[in-house]
Order: structure tokens, then C-alpha cells, then sequence
């Protein structure tokens, strides 16, 4: 899957049945349509702020995973599908303004963050009007849609604050780690495959099965994307490269080389302990280190592992163009180069 923005219509994974991919196509340009909709208001500026981040790209991965996951159901053209699908991306949209400050991060898809481009209060302001956007967008789609959305919002959230703290005593730093990530990304990727079946009214199983798929898959995507701010050394992302390390963000490759007891990491671990926000050549030296350390590729191995965990739960769903895709999709997230 290529993390460069994408322009709509462009679907972040590859498709071999061509029915399905153009079904998949018309669908995402009318929830293109909704969210264009949906992200503005009165005023000039608050939609331009709103928009900035919308029309930069992004990869749409969670409303294309609202919409595969329909096509499991037997009504996967309703119209609540598009409604949910637009729900999640305005949901993950405002998590990107939030984060960019959180993060103090100067590029996202592309372009300037809101931060950049404003100022932090701008930022966060954009992404709470999205928040409550998505949340009004939410109600339409019932009382039970309401509940899961702000369980799931509640669990991005905590997730987010989790991240920011120490594990409890006596918690594995790794075991926390993947707890942080189950709950800032897993959780509205999971909500994402939920959502897809359920308002394409497809079976009880089928959408347990797709929720538990989506969770895995969640998790998996997070952790490929910290993996390639590592090892990725361009700005084809649409992001900045190793800013989770300036910005001290753990990622499961520096945990798993935490754990190193080798003399020659010596100097990884005592740079991984300093402060690299400041210092440009620390930094550069880090990622170097860590780059070529295995922890790389044991990283690597976990997410392919979860992955197939992933896909062993997609035979609850008959074979067919469908499950085919869903299993692609498992794959281009665990393999991610770029
Ligand atoms: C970015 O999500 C935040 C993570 C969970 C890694 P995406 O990689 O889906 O970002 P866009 O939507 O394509 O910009
Ligand atoms: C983003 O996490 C998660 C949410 C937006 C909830 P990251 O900070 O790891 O994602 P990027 O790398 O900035 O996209
Ligand atoms: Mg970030
Ligand atoms: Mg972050």
C-alpha cells in the first residue's frame, strides 16, 4: 500500500475482481461527497480549516474498510454504509488535528499541518468541530451507532493518553505499548469492519468475526506505520520521518531493542535515553542505529504474525472476490514499504 496521499478514487489497495473495485470506486466518491459536505460550515474560515486536511489526501482507509466489509452483507449499497463510512474518516480527521499538536508535527499528507499552517488553538478547535460533526452525523445512524461510536472514541482517546504515560508497575513496556495502540488506532479500524457489516445487515458471526479481523488489522496498521517512520527515509509518507523519535513517542522497534542486554548496543540505548527533539545529529545517529538493528525485523515478524491471525478469522465469510480483498488488505498493511 502506498502511504502517499491518494486522490479520490484511487482505492489504497490492490483489487483483482474488477466488479468489486468499481462498485468500491462509486462508493468512495459518494462519501467523498459527504464528507466534503459534512466538514463545512457558516463560516468561511472554519471550512477552510476543516478542508485543509481533507482535500491534503489520506489514504481513506477506514471509510474503503466501512465499504469491503459491507460487501459481506446483503445490502452493502445502504445508505447508512456511506453515512458510517464518512462518520469514521471525519472521526480519524479530527484525531489528526489533535495529534499534529500533540506530536508537534510540522507536515500530514502532504501539506502543513493545521498547526503549521495556523496555530495550535486553530488546530484543536478544527478538530473538536469534526469531532461533533462526526458525532451529529452519528445520531442518523441510530442509538446503537451513538453507543459504539463513543466507546470507540473513548478508547482513541484513552489510547492517546496512555501513550503519554509510563506503564504501571509490573507492565511488560511492550504489553502496554500494544494496549496504547489497540486503543488509538485498533479500535476505530475495528469500529470501521463493525460498522461495514452491520448496516449492510449482514449476519451476527460475520460481523464478529469482521470486528475481531478489523481490531487485528487495526493494530498491525499502527504498528507498520511506526515501523516505516523509522526505516523510511523519504517523505513519501506525507509525514516527516522519525518524528516519533524526536518526539520521544515509543514505538514497538525502540521497546523490542530496549530489551537489549549486547554491549555493542551500548550506544543505541544511550541515545535512545537523551534528548532527541534538539539535537539533529543525536537523532540522525539514532535512527541509523535503530535501522539496522534487528529489532527491526522482529518488529516486522510480529506484525506479519498478526496479520495472518487477522485473516485466519475471514473464514467465516464464504470465499469469493470479498474475502480475496480482506485478505489483501491484511497483507498490504503488514507489508507496508512505503
Ligand atoms: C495515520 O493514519 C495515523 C495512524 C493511525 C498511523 P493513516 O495512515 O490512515 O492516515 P491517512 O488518513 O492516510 O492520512
Ligand atoms: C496517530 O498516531 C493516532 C491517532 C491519530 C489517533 P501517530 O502519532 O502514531 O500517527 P502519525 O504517525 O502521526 O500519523
Ligand atoms: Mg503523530
Ligand atoms: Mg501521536
Amino acid at each position: 500500500m502506498s502511504t502517499t496521499p491518494t486522490s479520490a478514487g484511487d482505492l489504497a489497495l490492490p483489487i483483482t475482481d474488477p466488479g468489486l473495485e468499481r462498485r468500491l470506486k462509486v462508493q468512495l466518491a459518494r462519501v467523498e461527497e459527504l464528507l466534503a459536505r459534512h466538514a463545512s460550515s457558516r463560516s468561511t474560515f472554519v471550512t477552510e480549516a476543516a478542508r485543509h486536511l481533507l482535500e491534503a489526501g489520506g489514504k481513506r482507509f477506514r471509510p474503503l474498510l466501512v465499504l469491503l466489509a459491507a460487501e459481506a452483507g446483503p445490502n452493502p449499497d445502504a445508505e447508512e454504509v456511506r453515512t458510517a463510512a464518512c462518520v469514521v474518516e471525519l472521526t480519524h480527521l479530527a484525531s489528526l488535528y489533535h495529534d499534529d499538536v500533540m506530536d508537534e508535527a510540522l507536515v500530514r499528507r502532504g501539506a502543513d499541518s493545521a498547526n503549521v499552517r495556523w496555530d495550535n488553538h486553530v488546530a484543536i478547535l478544527t478538530g473538536d468541530f469534526l469531532f461533533a460533526r462526526s458525532s451529529e452525523l452519528t445520531a442518523e445512524l441510530g442509538r446503537d451507532a451513538v453507543r459504539i461510536q463513543s466507546k470507540t472514541f473513548a478508547q482513541l482517546v484513552e489510547g492517546q493518553i496512555l501513550e503519554g504515560i509510563d506503564p504501571e508497575p509490573g507492565v511488560d513496556p511492550v504489553d502496554h505499548h500494544l494496549e496504547v495502540v489497540a486503543g488509538k488506532t485498533g479500535a476505530l479500524i475495528a469500529t470501521s469492519a463493525l460498522y461495514g457489516a452491520r448496516f449492510a445487515g449482514a449476519s451476527p458471526e460475520i460481523e464478529r468475526a469482521l470486528t475481531a479481523y478489523g481490531d487485528i488489522v487495526g493494530t498491525a496498521f499502527q504498528l507498520s506505520d511506526d515501523i516505516l517512520d523509522i526505516a523510511s527515509e523519504t517523505g513519501e509518507s506525507g509525514k516527516t520521518p522519525g518524528t516519533d523519535l524526536r518526539e520521544g513517542v515509543p514505538t514497538l522497534p525502540v521497546l523490542l531493542a530496549k530489551r537489549s542486554t549486547d554491549p555493542a548496543d551500548a550506544r543505541l540505548l544511550e541515545l535512545l535515553e537523551s534528548d532527541l527533539a534538539t539535537d539533529d545529529a543525536a537523532h540522525a545517529e539514532c535512527l541509523a542505529l535503530l535501522r539496522a538493528h534487528p529489532a527491526m525485523d522482529e518488529a516486522r515478524r510480529y506484525v506479519v504474525g498478526r496479520a495472518h491471525q487477522a485473516k485466519d478469522l475471514l473464514t467465516a465469510l464464504p470465499a469469493g472476490p470479498v474475502r480475496d480483498a480482506l485478505e489483501a488488505f491484511a497483507d498490504v498493511v503488514a507489508v507496508r514499504t512505503s
